[in-house]
């Protein structure tokens, strides 16, 4: 990445992160700080806060946090240059494009064109002679010509090298071929052919109208072969960000988001009337998912299919959802498989009732539990109540408890008040239980202090609570780099914290702008934890407890100590004693 540090700066100095934090997040004044609801993970109480003064975010609750350009990039899932581009464009400055980017600018751009022509190319195909039994099947599994416009729904022939003529024949190079994933190279005599072949395909489109990837369904039962086939990752392949439909659904005005598990599904939705429903891309459902869908939405219907493996993908997708913020609905589907087979078989009529009835998560993790035992016997109906007081003692309100509650004591034919004694119990065990685990992590103050991601682990834990805090002081007090100056890059026993030091440093004394919003060049996690550093910090920032610093790191250097046993021992002791636990 080669954007020069004076356009770096200056982009930043003209988006002051309050500014465009603030068109996220609506945020209040509290001393030299701002806060409001982190946009990241879903909460009640404000913990994310904002630094003007040094440029920064930082969530206290899930420790996300950066600069500007950081905040861009998360918030709205940009490349580091896409994320620059965008502010630059908020303020009307012109980007001075770097070669290397330009050129893998261009060439997503031919893989975007590549994949449009592919699309066109299967498409067509299904209207051609060799794509007579496509058609047939895509009509027999009912969707009329419409849908299959609307969704441009292909045929890749039976054929080796269909795709690589098509796509040769427009003029793209075999390098375009092979990173399309579109193609294979051959083991054995390295010509390409076609990846997807004979198989009904489905094109995958972005929110913002592009063509990815496709995913392909063999058309006859063949034990041999997978029944879907997706595109391989590419550089503008993402499964993990990306789901089937959404570039539709985002356009409802039905006011909620359908999720389901197959391409079928989602068709068949649409094609119902329902032209709100999204499929992820033959994987489960991912936090980055989650993330996109609360950008368009804030209630998700969740409608896995009915068998077993599609009730787990369910269960595990609900917190998912409610962490990033949606309000959560699930439908159980009885009578039929899949959503696809329910419309085909019942029509949508009887699926809005059903819709209708779609119980909120709460319902269905009750029924689930319910499922479980058989209550017509005492022990499992005791062992079902137990259950559910355990999944209704994590309710925030209490009218949702109470109501639940009357619901589990109706159903488990038992008085509300014992229902309501077993909430209570439950809830003071897991308390307790909670409050165990917080005694446990206080009782450990050195594991505490090692960051959170493992790759920045710190392997002189003296010195690296040292370097910490020079860090921290420099950030906030810049002036203390003429004495911090006689450290350098090499002494710091954390590679994340030395670099970090050493361009700060270098600004200093180039006499640019000192904060860690300008920091450049760290990935998110570095950059969270950077951020991290500066706002946690809450000792002294003076001369004296620099100079102090500094001692520990140079003798710390000197020695070359990495972490033993006896160092954490002492350094614990050292803690607990000032946290007057000792
Ligand atoms: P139809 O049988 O065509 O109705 O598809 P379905 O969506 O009902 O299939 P199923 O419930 O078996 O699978 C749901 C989704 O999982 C599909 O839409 C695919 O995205 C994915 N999937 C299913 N089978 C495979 C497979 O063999 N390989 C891969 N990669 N994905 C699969
Ligand atoms: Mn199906």
């Amino acid at each position: 990445m080669a954007f020069s540090p004076a356009f770096i700066d200056e982009l930043i100095a003209r988006n002051p992160i309050e500014d465009v934090v603030g068109q996220y997040v609506s945020l209040k004044r509290a001393g030299a700080n701002m806060f409001g609801l982190c946009p990241f993970h879903g909460e009640k109480t404000a913990s994310f806060s904002v630094a003007p003064d040094k440029g920064i975010y930082y969530c206290f609750g899930c420790h996300k946090g950066g600069g500007v350009v950081n905040f861009m990039m998360e918030v709205e899932g940009l490349s580091y240059p896409d994320a620059v581009r965008a502010l630059a464009k908020r303020v009307g400055l012109e980007v001075p494009e770097d070669e290397q980017y330009q050129s893998r600018y261009r060439q997503q751009e031919r893989l975007w064109a590549l994949h449009k022509e592919a699309a066109r190319f299967y498409h067509s195909q299904l209207y051609a002679p060799a794509g007579k039994a496509a058609l047939e099947y895509a009509l027999g599994r009912g969707m009329p010509k419409s849908t299959l416009i609307n969704f441009g729904i292909g045929y890749a022939p039976d054929t080796w090298d269909s795709m690589v003529k098509a796509l040769r024949a427009k003029g793209y190079t075999e390098e375009e071929l092979k990173e399309s994933g579109l193609v294979t190279v051959s083991k054995k005599n390295g010509n390409l052919f076609d990846r997807f072949r004979d198989r009904l395909m489905f094109p995958i489109i972005d929110v913002r109208g592009n063509v990815i990837g496709f995913g392909g369904r063999i058309m006859k039962k063949d034990d041999n072969a997978a029944k879907y086939l997706n595109s391989p990752e590419t550089m503008i392949f993402n499964k993990r960000k990306n789901l089937f439909g959404l570039n539709m659904a985002k356009k409802s005005k039905l006011g909620y988001l359908i999720l389901v598990e197959g391409y079928m599904d989602a068709i068949a939705l649409h094609q119902h009337g329902f032209d709100c429903a999204v499929a992820s891309l033959g994987t489960s459902l991912t936090e980055e998912h989650a993330v996109l869908l609360s950008k368009y939405t804030e209630q998700v219907v969740l409608i896995y299919d009915g068998d077993e493996a599609g009730q787990r993908a369910a269960q595990r997708a609900i917190p998912m959802l409610e962490k990033a913020g949606l309000q959560v609905k699930v439908l159980r589907m009885k009578d039929a498989k899949d959503p696809d087979e329910y419309l085909k078989k019942f029509g949508a009529d009887k699926f809005k009732v059903l819709l209708e009835q779609s119980s909120n998560r709460v319902e269905y993790q009750l029924n689930a539990i319910y499922r479980k035992f058989d209550t017509r016997e005492d022990e499992q109906r005791v062992k079902f109540i137990q259950e559910a007081a355990q999944l209704i003692c994590t309710l925030p309100s209490a009218v949702q408890r109470e109501v639940y509650g009357h619901r589990v004591a109706e159903v488990g034919k038992i008085s509300y008040d014992a229902v309501k004694l077993e909430v209570e119990k439950a809830f003071k065990r897991r308390t307790n239980r909670e409050k165990k685990q917080q005694e446990q992590q206080d009782l450990q103050p050195v594991k505490n202090l090692q960051p959170k991601t493992r790759a920045f682990y710190y392997k002189n834990m003296k010195s690296a609570m040292a370097e910490e805090a020079v860090l921290a002081m420099v950030m906030t007090e810049p002036a203390l780099f003429d004495k911090a100056g006689e450290l350098t890059e090499e002494m710091f026993s954390a590679p994340v914290l030395g670099r970090a030091f050493a361009q700060l440093k270098q600004r200093y004394f180039q006499g640019l702008e000192v904060a860690p919003g300008v920091l450049s060049e760290f990935t998110p996690e570095e950059m969270s934890h950077l951020v991290g550093v500066t706002q946690r910090h809450d000792g002294p920032v003076n001369e004296d407890a620099l100079t102090d610093c500094i001692r520990t790191i140079r003798r710390e250097h000197q020695l070359g100590n990495v972490n033993t046993d006896d160092d954490l021992l002492a350094l614990q002791n050292k803690l607990k004693e000032r946290k007057g636990l000792k």
